[in-house]
């Protein structure tokens, strides 16, 4: 008989899972505490943009027209802890407030709950990205708690999808990662990931701290990638050489590879930034702070940037104060794809300007409502057209494709002057210098 699988937390990561198991053929039971996205989710709504992920719910959502009937959701650890052979917890893990340390509280509060409900045989797996060490303390906590005790085993299994690629990430996974203890373990979850397998996604088989590790020297290397092409930003800056072409020839060779050096105003979101932070953190608890002191000039490079479009733009504009000047955003997402606007470096460089007087008007094809709650003080428009009206200066700082293909001249209409600043070095820079732009962009030549 097919494998029951339960997802634990139903936000990016367990909403895309749960679809994606059900996608796979197993009957999947979705659990969250927050009633409003449990209510959303089992109408085949998704609290969230991510490109793909509503069709593939409402494929497989109970109740649906037409659909599978194989995923459902429900607030009731009972049911779940009842229901399932494998459960995957899928909680996130932010940064504590006011330290670099990841914040535990929630994984740990998804043990709790479903431990006491584990009566017989299960697999819990735990996909959240978590300080190594974790896992070990987690899986005896499992058979403390369970009434099944050695029954409820653990396993870890990290998730490297990608905001805005998510279903795909998570169908056709670059790679699967299982840290297991069990042939019993191992063998459950090649079950789970046969056809992933079958298709060609390596297995890669670890211990707990392994696997850990992986995810989070994964994020920290990707990090780094980052900072490692904006550092080069900067000398260029200051040597007058183009950083674009710069990465272009590096890429070039294999062993470096083209992806993850595009510099600008650097990375955001809910991972890289934590997660760079809680390794360093955990890695001082065990003793070997200084393999990672490198990471610090990772993150303080990254926070440069957001610093540096500050300055260019206050240098574009003649130096001086943003007093009275009108500053047109394009962009709140902290990547194009998606409306996550957490520790996105496009909102905070438009909060930077908007607090030393700038007029900012903040357009994004996706992430108004939650750039509206996060800084509710920044002036919003419908449209990039609208954003630029009367503009100083036009900052682009998500890289959506709809500003691709902005047409310069149209927007040149609009505007007090063609002065736009690219964060992302995205723009075709001869686009808009044709169009009667002056062009900015860190680390290129001027014109
Ligand atoms: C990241 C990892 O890429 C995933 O593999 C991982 O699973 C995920 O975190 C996670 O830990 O859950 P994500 O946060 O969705 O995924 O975003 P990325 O695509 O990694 O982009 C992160 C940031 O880096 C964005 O702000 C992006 O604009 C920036 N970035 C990316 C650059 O500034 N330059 C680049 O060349 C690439």
């Amino acid at each position: 008989m097919a494998l029951k699988i339960t997802v634990i937390g139903t936000g990016y990561l367990g909403a895309t899972h749960a679809a994606a198991m059900a996608e796979l053929g197993f009957e999947v039971l979705g659990l969250d505490v927050v009633p409003e996205k449990i209510e959303m989710l089992k109408r085949g709504e998704v609290p969230m943009y991510e490109p793909g992920l509503e069709e593939l719910l409402r494929k497989h959502v109970a109740g649906i027209e037409g659909s599978s009937g194989r995923l459902r959701f429900t607030m009731d650890w009972a049911e779940v802890g009842e229901f399932g052979d494998v459960h995957f917890v899928c909680v996130n893990t932010p940064q504590k407030h006011g330290e670099y340390a990841c914040d535990m509280s929630y994984v740990d509060a998804a043990f709790e709950s479903l431990a006491p409900h584990l009566h017989g045989p299960a697999l819990v797996v735990g996909k959240s990205t978590v300080p190594v060490g974790s896992a070990d303390r987690l899986a005896a906590r499992l058979v403390e708690l369970a009434p099944a005790g050695e029954d409820a085993e653990l396993a870890w299994n990290p998730e490297f999808l990608r905001e805005g690629f998510a279903v795909n990430d998570t169908l056709h996974p670059d790679r699967i990662v299982v840290g297991v203890r069990s042939e019993r373990a191992e063998k459950l979850l090649r079950e789970v990931y046969a056809t992933p397998v079958t298709a060609g996604s390596p297995f890669v088989l670890t211990d707990f701290p392994t696997a850990e590790l992986v995810k989070t020297s994964a994020n920290s290397f990707l990090a780094t990638k980052i900072s490692f092409i904006n550092a080069m930003a900067e000398v260029c800056e200051a040597a007058d050489g183009d950083v674009v072409k710069l990465a272009e020839a590096i890429g070039h060779d294999e062993r470096i590879g083209k992806k993850f050096l595009r510099a600008g105003i650097g990375f955001g979101g809910g991972c890289l930034p934590k997660d760079i932070r809680a390794f360093m953190a955990r890695a001082g608890e065990l003793g070997a702070d200084q393999a990672l002191t490198f990471l610090r000039e990772i993150d303080s490079i990254n926070m440069r940037q957001r610093g540096q479009m500050v300055e260019l733009a206050r240098e574009a504009l003649g130096g001086g104060s943003f007093l009275g000047k009108r500053v047109a955003v394009l962009g709140a997402a902290f990547k194009p794809d998606s409306d996550d606007v957490r520790d996105s470096p496009a909102l905070n460089v438009a909060g930077q300007i908007h607090l030393q007087g700038g007029q900012v008007t903040v357009y994004d094809p996706k992430g108004m409502a939650n750039a509206r709650r996060l800084f509710p003080t920044l002036a919003y428009a419908d449209s990039a057209i609208e954003a630029v009206r009367g503009a100083d200066v036009v900052l682009h700082l998500t890289e959506w494709r709809e500003f691709r293909e902005l047409d310069p001249a149209v927007l040149g209409e609009a505007v007090t002057t063609r002065l736009i600043l690219d964060g992302r070095n995205a723009l075709d820079p001869e686009v808009w210098r044709r169009a009667g732009w002056t062009y900015r962009a860190m680390g290129r030549p001027t014109a």
